[in-house]
Parts: C-alpha cells; structure tokens; sequence
C-alpha cells in the first residue's frame, strides 16, 4: 500500500518587511482595504529607510499574509491624534522620533482568508515586545467600528463601543483591539466619513507598557540595562530615585485605570474626566484628501 505523503508544516514567522515585499504587502492592502489607494513605492522606501523595526508582516510558507505599520512619536507634540495623515506624514513617516514615547500604530491587516487565526494578535505582541525593548511609554491605535452601521439606527456609536467593551457585541476590529489590551480612550466623530460601515466614526486606543521607567530628564531615558536588578546596575547607586518612581508610577496607571493588579489585559472605556490625553486629542473632521496617496484618515 502507498504511504499517503506527509503535508508539510505550515511555517509562520513574524518579521521585518523588506523592499522585496512591496508587491506583496500592496496585494494585501487591495484586499483589506478595497477602494483606498495602497503604499506607493517611495511611501515604501521611506518607511522601510527611517523605521524599518517598526514595519513587520507574518510570512507563511514565504507569503505575507498579514502586516502592520508603525512610526515613533513624541506624544506632547502632536494635538490631532486623530488625523492619520499628518501622525503617519502621509505615508512617509519623516517625523518618526527616535528619541520619542510613543509607538503610532498607522496600519494593521490581515487577508480576509486568514483572519481568526490570531494574527492580529500575533502582530500586537510584536508591537509590544517593540515597545517594551524601546521603554515607550504607550503605544496608540486609531480603529474603526465597521459592525456600527448596520446597527446605527438602534443606537448611538458610545452605545455601540459600550457594548462591545461589554462583550454583548462583537465588532472585527474593536474586538479584536480590545481582546489585545487596548483601552478606548476617545470616540471621534467624523473621524473618516468615507468608512460607511463604521458610518464614519473611529475610536482612538492606547495600551500602556506597565514596564515603563519614566525618563530622568524630558528627552533622556534610563538605559535599559539599568532594568536589570544586579548589583553592576549603575542606578542602584541611587535606587530610591529610580525605583521608587517607578512603582508610583504603576500604581497610578492601576488606579487610573481602575485594572486588576494581573496585568495589563484590561478593557475599559474610560471618563472623558480622567483621559490623560482628553486635552491633546480633539474630534475635529478633517479633509479625506492628502498629501500622499492614501486617505487622509486611515484607520490603523
Ligand atoms: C482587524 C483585523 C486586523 C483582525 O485580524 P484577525 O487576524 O482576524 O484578528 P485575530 O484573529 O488576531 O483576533 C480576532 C479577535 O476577535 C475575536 N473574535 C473573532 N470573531 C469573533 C466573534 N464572532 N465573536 C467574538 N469574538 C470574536 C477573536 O476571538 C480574537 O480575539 P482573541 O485573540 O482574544 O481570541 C482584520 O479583521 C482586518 O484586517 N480587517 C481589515 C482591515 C482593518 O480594518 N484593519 C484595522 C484597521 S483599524
């Protein structure tokens, strides 16, 4: 009897995209977001040039199947959160800041025929390995609600979002968000009328890197190896400075965010009173037109 051949393991990988991807990643985009025009090459060349770590894709049996784009950023400088063409530099990403505390996340996709299998996930953990080897503070999402439109006749966006938090509904992407540690912490209006199914609205996200250690000066940041707790630690010369504001600094991320001492997975749609960065980001509509070839709001 002929033995029946083996199938092949499939090989996932997370990874950084390369130039070589471009087509492949522009194949994805067409798929995941039909009707917006996708990276052009120079958009290509320039993210891959100024932050190549933070543009990563899931390569399957050598197929990118999944990708997610990101740029640094100073948080205090930018007041529009919410526009994605001037946060993503239309594409560009020449403002990435190294120097900055905040990962942007300007996009996240998964083709329609691997969707469900966590890859999503797989690309936040990547995200937040990233953000944890850079000590940023946060990083921030922009999303959209595409299951609201079909119910916008029965009730109102903050409804909707309330019911997904609550787990009474599911929506492709803020569930997904949420599932993945994210805390809503704006609902803006307008945000891309061109979104019918999210009848235009987007929510603006943040998950906060508990593993932080707040910078001794403005722009300085403490040496990661100063995370280390032996004795060759530079800073143990003066742990109470170090230490102390750290563990200040987790507590009032804790009770800001009213989240069980376990971790970070927490959900929570928070008060307007208590949003950190309620002042820095303002619902404003914008023009759908940019300055690259992509929408001017795009959810990310
Ligand atoms: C949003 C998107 C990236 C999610 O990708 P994905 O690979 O399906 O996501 P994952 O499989 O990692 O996670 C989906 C989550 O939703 C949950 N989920 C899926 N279907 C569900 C359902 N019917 N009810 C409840 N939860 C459900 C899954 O359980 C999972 O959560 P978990 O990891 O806690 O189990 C994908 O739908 C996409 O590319 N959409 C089009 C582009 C887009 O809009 N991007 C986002 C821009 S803001």
């Amino acid at each position: 009897m002929p033995q029946k051949p083996k199938k092949q393991a499939t090989r996932l990988v997370v990874r950084q995209v390369t130039l070589a991807d471009h087509e492949q990643v522009v194949r994805l985009q067409l798929e995941c977001f039909p009707g917006m025009k996708p990276w052009t090459l120079p958009q290509w060349q320039s993210m891959l040039a100024t932050f190549p770590e933070g543009q990563l894709g899931v390569d399957m049996d050598g197929e990118i199947v999944a990708s997610s784009a990101s740029l640094i950023v100073d948080y205090s400088e930018y007041a529009t959160w919410h526009d994605w063409r001037t946060v993503a530099d239309g594409g560009f990403i020449r403002n990435h800041d190294p120097e900055g505390d905040t990962l942007y996340g300007i996009e996240i996709q998964v083709s329609p025929r691997h969707r469900g299998m966590k890859l999503a996930r797989r690309l936040y953990e990547a995200r937040k390995r990233l953000c944890r080897e850079r000590n940023l503070h946060r990083i921030v999402v922009g999303g959209r609600i595409p299951g609201y439109a079909a119910v916008k006749a029965e009730m109102t966006a903050q409804e909707y979002v309330a019911k997904v938090i609550r787990k009474e509904r599911h929506d492709p992407v803020l569930t997904t968000q949420l599932s993945n540690g994210f805390i809503v912490e704006q609902i803006i209006p307008e945000y891309m009328p061109s979104d019918e199914d999210s009848a235009g609205f987007a929510t603006c996200l943040e998950w906060h890197n508990l593993d932080f250690v707040p910078p001794l000066s403005p722009r300085g940041r403490l040496p990661l190896h100063s995370l280390a707790h032996d004795a060759a630690d530079p800073l143990e010369a003066q742990p109470h400075v170090h230490r102390l504001g750290r563990d200040e600094h987790l507590h009032a991320l804790r009770d800001d965010h009213r989240a069980p001492p376990s971790g970070s997975d927490t959900t929570s749609l928070k008060s307007c009173r208590s949003n950190p960065c309620r002042t820095r980001i303002r619902a404003r509509p914008t023009s759908t037109t940019s300055s690259g070839s992509r929408p001017a709001n795009k959810a990310y």
